[in-house]
């Protein structure tokens, strides 16, 4: 679901648009009567397209226009100048003011969908073209080694480029804990203001590792939409080559959001049968991300463990990286430290940098 901003001082002109767009179920949109009303709704919603009239009272469409191009929160919306004027002067002025395109009233539907559906997609080609890669580490039952493998994977890939560690695990404060970090700042105080720009929100570990935290009590601030979800990876894809995201063990639709724009998910398991009977539930539950998906098997405890081989013929795919039970993780974990900033060669740092080359292979 898309979020289109529709700015017309037309009531008509404005109801009719609303209904033309979301009689598909594919956008949702917020419609402002006037530049200014616009412009407020764009900086706190920050949709991702917009349509937006020239001649109203107030402030025109061009201002208007200028004005999401001047403020980071908008400059990269798709814009389209929605207008009676249609000289070439009058597309002219629309370019001149930053619109990516011009279209003149009445509008044939088809036409202007087709629009609204490449500006959408033009921000994903874009996405991928700048090369940013989302990195979504997940477990459905737990307690598996995902948070420790998220951290130690966003330190090594902060050793290749800008790297941002997301944290999205139900709220209790895992990755802060195991950075020995105070999580002051947290993606809940985006929810609390849409305003408040994401990379303000973002906290660095002496080791160099940048983090968005969780909020720290569960309850103290409502769980994350898709929506929001979307607009936090949108902002933080701007600020790294790389966002690896500690996910919450859930399939619902914020979990399904990320994943659709990850470009790899890393699906960690477990040795135990339980274990890996959800891994193989999950494994079917993400048939449609099957080409994306990287199979890990982790031990967070010592013992005896079952071959992997025996585990593949289960999964039915084959593990893309096995990491065995590493003692130094259990000291470090106590002192704040990412295992791979102090001792590079232990098996979970090796099976981390394995995951890493897996990544940068692509
Ligand atoms: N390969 C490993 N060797 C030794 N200890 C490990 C290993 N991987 C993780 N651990 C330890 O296992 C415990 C659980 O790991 P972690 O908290 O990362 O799991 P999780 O899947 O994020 O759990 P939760 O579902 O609670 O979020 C932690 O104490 C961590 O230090
Ligand atoms: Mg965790």
């Amino acid at each position: 679901m898309s979020r289109v901003l529709i700015i017309d001082d037309n009531y008509d002109m404005l109801s009719m648009l609303k209904m033309i767009l979301e009689r598909q179920g594919k956008h949702e949109v917020i419609a402002c009567t006037n530049g200014q009303e616009g412009l407020e709704a764009a900086f706190k919603e920050t949709p991702e397209v917009a349509l937006v009239d020239v001649m109203m009272p107030g402030m025109s469409g061009y201002d208007v226009v200028k004005r999401l191009r001047a403020d980071p929160r908008t400059e990269r919306m798709g814009v389209i100048i929605l207008t009676a004027r249609g000289q070439n002067v009058d597309r002219d002025a629309a370019l001149a003011a930053g619109a990516d395109e011009h279209m003149t009233k009445p509008a044939n539907v088809e036409d202007l969908l087709k629009r609204i559906d490449e500006l959408l997609n033009r921000d994903k080609a874009k996405a991928q073209a700048t090369n940013v890669m989302i990195v979504p580490v997940m477990s459905v039952k737990g307690g598996v080694g995902v948070t420790t493998l998220a951290i130690n994977l966003a330190n090594v890939l902060q050793q290749v480029a800008p790297t941002v560690l997301l944290d999205l695990a139900p709220a209790i404060g895992q990755c802060a804990f195991f950075l020995g970090m105070r999580p002051e700042k947290h993606w809940g105080h985006f929810l609390e203001n849409r305003n408040t720009p994401i990379p303000s929100l973002v906290q660095k570990h002496p080791a160099g590792l940048q983090t968005l935290f969780a909020p720290l009590l569960p309850g103290q601030t409502s769980w994350l939409n898709a929506d929001a979800a979307a607009a936090i990876l949108a902002q933080l894809t701007g600020m790294a080559r790389f966002v690896v995201v500690d996910m919450p063990p859930l399939l619902d639709p914020t979990v399904q959001t990320i994943l659709a724009q990850a470009q790899r998910i890393l699906l960690v398991s477990g040795d135990d049968a339980l274990a890996i009977q959800v891994t193989r539930a999950t494994l079917q539950a993400l048939q449609e991300w099957k080409e994306r998906l990287l199979v890990i098997r982790n031990a967070v405890a010592p013992g005896p463990r079952p071959p992997a081989e025996a585990i593949q013929k289960v999964l039915r795919v084959p593990l893309a990286v096995d990491i065995a039970y590493d003692p130094a993780q259990v000291t470090v974990a106590a002192k704040g430290l990412p295992l791979a900033a102090v001792q590079p060669k232990t098996p979970l740092v090796l099976g981390v940098k394995r995951i890493a080359q897996l990544l940068l292979a692509r």
